[in-house]
């Protein structure tokens, strides 16, 4: 399909490899044949599933003028660290809108942030969730009265231009199948915003790939994705006129997000060591490692019978890992 992109900067390696995953498969697989797409290796600190968004956001910021990126997570936020990352690659100021107390030591996500450079603002988490909107307002009104512009980046960097990440990562996609004698799939992608879920369910459409998309939801529920997908897909359309008028079916597995977001189960911890020992990738307990063992249940519940091939998207996140280190039992 021809699709008129809007202006993207390139900030990911890409195309990121489809690695067929032999002993996971005869491990969890059920018959199916599992597969890892990297975008874990999309860079080395601006690594994971943001990049691909920010290739576009970014774009569209300095097109406006902007001079500054705001946006806002939780304190070990992947996409604020990418955004962070992004901006000092490009020039732009980043300040990040943190859900939570700053901790004595600064670790993982966090510490790359200060280094980066970006500025930090730490909110409680009521205060957060009551008054981001407002937040996001009065910092845009206190750069634009120092004569600059900032771009309010909303969380995960999921809405309508974020979504161009996916939708493009859909055409590798089609490659990626046709290199591995794929002809029909199910991709499977960890969602906590919904942005890389609407991406790519927007973008199987797009480029026709033969392939079911599914979230595994780390926070909220199934009711609450389904909304937030179909709105930023809205939005995509609204803001880009002229686009396909495409089928964008969000399915969800919900089941998976345990004690809330950010809490993994000792299972869980446990899945991501015997992944790493068995074939050398590290998931996170916050997104990945949730999704990959939501998978391997619903692999053992038949829920993808009649279908060979599995294609989990290795949304990346390994930062997030070392503030937990506890949830791991080695001597
Ligand atoms: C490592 C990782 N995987 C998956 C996700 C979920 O992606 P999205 O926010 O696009 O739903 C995120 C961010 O939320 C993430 O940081």
């Amino acid at each position: 399909m021809n699709l008129s992109y809007p202006r993207r900067i390139s900030l990911a390696r890409t195309p990121t490899p489809l690695q067929a995953l032999e002993r996971a498969s005869a491990r969890w697989g059920c018959g199916h044949r599992l597969w890892l797409k990297r975008d874990d290796l999309t860079g080395c600190t601006l690594s994971g599933n943001k990049v691909r968004k920010l290739e576009f956001i970014t774009a569209h910021a300095i097109d406006q003028g902007c001079d500054t990126l705001i946006t806002c997570g939780g304190l070990q936020s992947n996409h604020c660290r990418a955004t962070a990352f992004a901006g000092a690659q490009l020039g732009l100021s980043v300040h990040l809108l943190l859900r939570g107390t700053a901790p004595a030591e600064l670790e993982g996500n966090l510490l790359l942030d200060h280094l980066a450079g970006a500025t930090v603002s730490c909110y409680p988490k009521h205060q957060y969730v009551t008054e981001i909107d407002h937040l996001f307002q009065q910092w845009q009104d206190h750069y634009a009265s120092l004569g600059r512009k900032a771009l309010k980046v909303p969380t995960g960097g999921s809405d309508g231009i974020g979504a161009w990440g996916y939708i493009a990562a859909c055409e590798e996609l089609r490659a990626d199948f046709t290199a591995a004698g794929i002809e029909q799939a199910h991709i499977v992608t960890a969602t906590g915003s919904g942005g890389t879920q609407c991406g790519l369910t927007l973008g199987a459409a797009l480029h026709q790939l033969p392939a079911t998309v599914w979230g595994v939801n780390v926070c909220d529920d199934e009711q609450y994705f389904l909304g937030k997908v179909a709105a930023d897909a809205a939005e995509w359309r609204q803001r880009y006129a002229g686009v396909e008028e495409v089928d964008c079916q969000v399915r969800v597995i919900d089941g998976y997000v345990g004690e809330g977001y950010g809490v993994a189960s000792p299972q869980v911890f446990a899945l991501i060591a015997e992944l790493a020992a068995l074939e050398g990738v590290v998931l996170d307990p916050v997104y990945t490692g949730k999704a990959f063992a939501g998978l391997v249940a619903e692999l053992a519940a038949g829920r993808f019978a009649g279908c060979r091939d599995i294609v989990f998207v290795h949304t990346g996140g390994i930062f997030g890992l070392f503030p937990q280190r506890q949830g791991f039992h080695y001597q």
